[in-house]
């Protein structure tokens, strides 16, 4: 009857949303219209397709399904241009105290994102070997606020799922917890973040007693 942690990557572990935000940018500029960062909280825990069609419809844009998917890859290889200049520097602060910590007592650890280069990202960072399962993108179909990628990490894990503690920084990503029956805790704005069972603004605010003590309280 063990716990099992569950991290997002996007804002929880990395803040990858800027980079995802400037070849949004670039897209929509090129095609002829402005893409401010107001809307990009919308594609915060959003697959990449869904992106796409939110961009297109923010520009009044239809598209073939060819046009759609040369765009898809355009996004993909300029974010993917960011990607590739990113070290260990870029990892949000206390993350990896969180992760050590963790380690440390054993208790299982899983990524749960909906990003197709979440691997990529944290090896590049250097936190791959953190995690026991990592379940992202390339191993669901249905994006948050389904919870099917929470619930796949818990059985990867083979943790039950109410026993699953999960950071998130996306509405749609608490929502996903929420509906798995796993302990949400959320990281950001608490106005924004107002679902989720706990809040904070990042994870120096978070001691490493609270973490023991959402560990123990899940697996005694
Ligand atoms: C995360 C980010 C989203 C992004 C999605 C897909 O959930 O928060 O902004 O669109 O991953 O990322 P990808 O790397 O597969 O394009
Ligand atoms: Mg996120």
């Amino acid at each position: 009857n063990t716990s099992g942690f569950i991290f997002d990557l996007d804002g929880v572990i990395v803040d990858t949303a800027k980079y995802h935000y400037l070849a949004w940018k670039k897209l929509a500029n090129e095609l002829g219209f402005e893409f401010t960062h107001e809307q990009n909280e919308l594609f915060k825990g959003v697959s990449r397709k869904k992106c796409l069609e939110i961009l297109l419809d923010i520009g009044g844009i239809n598209a073939t399904q060819e046009q759609f998917d040369v765009w898809m890859v355009e996004k993909n290889e300029d974010y993917l241009r960011y990607i590739e200049e990113m070290d260990a520097s870029e990892i949000l602060p206390d993350v990896p105290k969180v992760l050590q910590f963790l380690k440390e007592h054993n208790v299982p650890v899983a990524l749960g994102s909906a990003s197709k280069n979440a691997r990529p990202i944290l090896e590049k960072v250097g936190l791959l070997h953190y995690f026991d399962s990592i379940v992202d993108g390339n191993n669901v179909t249905k994006a948050k606020p389904d919870p099917e990628v929470f619930l796949l990490a818990a059985e990867k894990l083979n943790v039950l799922p109410k026993n699953c503690i999960v950071f998130e920084d996306a509405v749609a990503g608490i929502q996903a917890a929420n509906i798995a029956n796993m302990v949400s805790i959320g990281i950001g704005d608490e106005n924004v973040l107002s679902e989720a069972d706990f809040n904070f603004n990042d994870f120096t605010e978070i001691n490493l007693g609270f973490i023991q003590e959402l560990a123990k309280l899940n697996g005694e």
